[in-house]
């Protein structure tokens, strides 16, 4: 039984019962139904009292079922018959009530919530404005600007706050009892939401929250569509405003940008260990990271954030003070930004050395090198490790590029090996490569996956090969876009091309942003394996020639006169015709349509290969790494979830069509192939599983 419904004297307790989060599917409507109908059969009743799991009262409605038509009972027709039920109903808010969830509760006469619940209306997150009278009563039970804080940002707010804002009555430690035991004549003061006046027209507000959607949000439908709806309800008869809020999430539901944020949701809530390494992880508790740089400093602070202790070790003096330098300097950051409290920030530093001693680490079960990209400073750490840390600790080395099979191999048991690849900055981003070695054992795959978990990241398990999925992808992303420049594009037209197609930053702009001389140096690296038959691009390099190596020196591919604002360089534009010159190549202009054509498709043919040698283990893990690594739009569900709406056939002729220029380069991947051939996507041949 999906709502579980009870009789005790005057009161009724109508309990939701679908595990794990009482998502509201037809089952779940259908019981509320049916308990509608219960209650209006019983005599003398004085309160019914609406509740969920200590977990959650209700997530909300079930996004399962949004790809099919809607089956009745639909939920706004329940808000409605609660919302006028002879007998009023008190919503015991336990967990989240989100979506669905909060709409049944503002269906309700009285709302207590537990103190760590969370109230809230994401809908927009998904792709939809909310569908079951959200966006009509919240505003008249909290004002317009309250709502439009809340449905816009789809952010959901604590019960705190919900309190202030007046979304919720009060607060008990547990909602049912107190919604029992509440006096009748204090329930009897408040009225159906459906009766109050329509709130008072606020077009600053409005015009505050259109200005944040745009730069939050730029290019989603939902959320500009959910503010013309609260704008609105300040105008228009609860009816006519339910109406046009039914139409506008029936219309969004089918959508693209709807399909694509619903995709992306399920995949982050799939990244989880595979069944064959489950149980194996090591226990967590004391880590060592060895390298106190920016990425160190990020992953020692995200560590002690989870509760960890961790020991972080550096090669001299100097690296012990700066290793402390940055990540106090973390730790100030999220103070002043009320991220973490007093108390937190104390428990951080008690929790915290830095040490030139490896002996401090000889408790921990996990070490991650985060040092210089160099495979000699690597190796000379993991003995470190090895002689120190206990002969079962997982050895994890953070690597963006290196083969974590050779340094698996300077320790006696490469087995302990794994490869991390962490984003920077390091506390904050959401992705965590797991970088699985030709001998990494269960317990230090699982390990990684049980510490993404821990730190609140999304896993995503990768072969060994260069530069993994991600970086791997993006390499080719940065060829093409170096191809369209030496044949004939600038800079700033490839970066907005791809800005118009929904990445915060095009691929020249983000360069400039962490720095040439990382991908410099990278390229060193791969010279001696390099196919000679490919044709290189030595634009970049010719960058870093000349010290332009981006916002770090005021000047990349973009210069920032004063440290400010970016300004377009002529002499980055003669560079590529220069070296369009040499390489006799006829350069001749491009639109964007053409340069995001080939970027996307570049990537999308890697992709594909990635996906072919067993690099990647589904097409949804590319689109997690693309979306939470690589600034992917999300709506746009990722990268393979977009080649999905290409389709395979229309990518291969793509393909073809440039191979006429360049074979080497645009081979179509067997998968793409295969995919063409069979008619299928992607997410169809490359599910989770195979
Ligand atoms: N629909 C379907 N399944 C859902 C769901 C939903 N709304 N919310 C969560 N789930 C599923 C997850 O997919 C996961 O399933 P799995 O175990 O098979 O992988 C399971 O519930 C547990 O979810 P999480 O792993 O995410 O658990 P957490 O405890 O980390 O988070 C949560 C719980 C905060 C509820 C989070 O899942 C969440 O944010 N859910 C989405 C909430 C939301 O967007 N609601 C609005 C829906 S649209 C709507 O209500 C329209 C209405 O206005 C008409």
């Amino acid at each position: 039984m999906s709502v579980e419904v009870r009789r005790e004297g005057t009161v009724a307790f109508v309990t939701l019962s679908n595990p794990p989060v009482n998502a509201i599917g037809l089952e779940v409507r259908k019981g509320l139904s049916e308990a509608l109908d219960w209650v209006n059969g019983q005599n003398g009743l004085s309160r019914v009292i609406l509740s969920g799991s200590e977990r959650a009262f209700a997530a909300g409605a079930d996004a399962r079922e949004f790809d099919a038509d809607p089956v009745a009972p639909h939920l706004p027709d329940i808000v409605a018959r609660i919302d006028a039920c002879e007998t009023p109903w008190v919503a015991a808010i336990s967990g989240v009530a989100l979506g669905g969830g909060c709409e049944l509760a503002l269906a309700c006469r009285y709302r207590i919530a537990s103190p760590s619940a969370k109230i809230g209306l994401p809908e927009v997150t998904l792709g939809v404005v909310p569908g079951a009278g959200g966006t009509q009563r919240l505003p008249r039970l909290v004002g317009l600007k309250a709502a439009l804080d809340l449905v816009a940002t789809g952010r959901p707010v604590s019960a705190n706050r919900a309190e202030e804002i007046g979304l919720i009555h009060g607060q008990a430690d547990d909602p049912v009892m107190l919604a029992q035991h509440l006096d009748l004549g204090t329930i009897a003061l408040e009225v159906a939401i459906s009766t109050l006046p329509k709130p008072t027209a606020n077009s600053d507000a409005v015009e505050g929250a259109r200005a944040l959607a745009e730069r939050k949000m730029p290019n989603q439908i939902a959320p500009k569509r959910a503010i013309d709806l609260i704008a609105a309800s300040a105008t228009m008869t609860l009816e006519d405003g339910m109406a046009q809020e039914r139409e506008a999430f029936l219309a969004l539901r089918r959508g693209d940008q709807a399909h694509a944020l619903r995709h992306i949701f399920f995949a982050e809530r799939g990244a989880r260990a595979p069944d064959r390494i489950k149980g194996a992880e090591q226990p967590l508790d004391h880590v060592a990271v060895v390298g106190g740089g920016t990425m160190g400093a990020g992953i020692a602070y995200a560590l002690l954030n989870a509760g960890l202790t961790v020991t972080l070790l550096e090669t001299d003096a100097e690296g012990v003070t700066r290793a402390n330098e940055n990540v106090e300097k973390i730790v100030a950051a999220s103070l002043k930004r009320r991220l973490i409290s007093d108390a937190d920030a104390q428990s951080h530093r008690a929790k915290f050395l830095a040490t030139t001693d490896y002996g401090a680490a000889a408790k921990a079960t996990l070490a991650i090198e985060a040092a210089f990209e160099s495979m000699e400073v690597k190796k000379t750490i993991f003995g470190m490790l090895q002689t120190h840390l206990p002969a079962n600790a997982i050895l994890a080395t953070n690597t963006s590029y290196l083969d974590v099979n050779e340094i698996a191999a300077c320790v006696q048991d490469p087995s302990r090996v794994v490869g991390f690849h962490f984003f920077a900055p390091a506390h904050i981003m959401k992705l965590l490569e797991i970088v699985e070695g030709s001998q990494s054992s269960d317990a230090a795959l699982a390990t990684g996956f049980a510490l993404a978990k821990r730190l609140r990241k999304i896993p995503v398990l990768s072969g060994v090969c260069d530069g993994f999925i991600g970086n791997r992808i993006l390499a080719r992303y940065r060829e093409a876009a170096d191809t369209v420049l030496l044949e004939g594009a600038a800079p700033w037209e490839v970066d907005e091309a791809m800005v118009e197609f929904g990445y915060a930053m095009g691929p020249y702009e983000a360069q400039d942003l962490s720095g040439l001389d990382i991908a410099h140096a990278n390229r060193r690296r791969q010279d001696a394996t390099r196919d000679p038959n490919r044709r290189y691009i030595p634009i970049a390099d010719r960058m870093v020639e000349l010290g332009k190596l981006g916002k770090k020196t005021g000047a990349g591919w973009y210069r920032y006169p004063g440290g400010a604002g970016k300004v377009e360089d002529p002499i980055v534009a003669d560079l590529a015709i220069e070296e369009a010159h040499l390489a006799k190549v006829e350069r001749r202009e491009f639109t964007a349509e053409e340069i995001r054509e080939r970027l996307l498709i570049a990537m999308i043919n890697e992709a594909a290969d990635i996906l072919d040698e067993g690099i990647a283990a589904s097409a949804a893990d590319i689109d997690l790494v693309t979306v939470f690594g690589y600034g992917f739009p999300r709506w746009r569900g990722g990268l393979l979830a977009y080649a999905d709406t290409l389709g395979a056939s229309k990518i291969l002729e793509k393909l073809k069509s440039f191979a006429q220029e360049d074979p080497l380069v645009w081979t179509p991947s067997p998968s793409v192939i295969k995919c063409a051939q069979e008619g299928s996507s992607f997410a169809q041949l490359f599910g989770k599983g195979t």
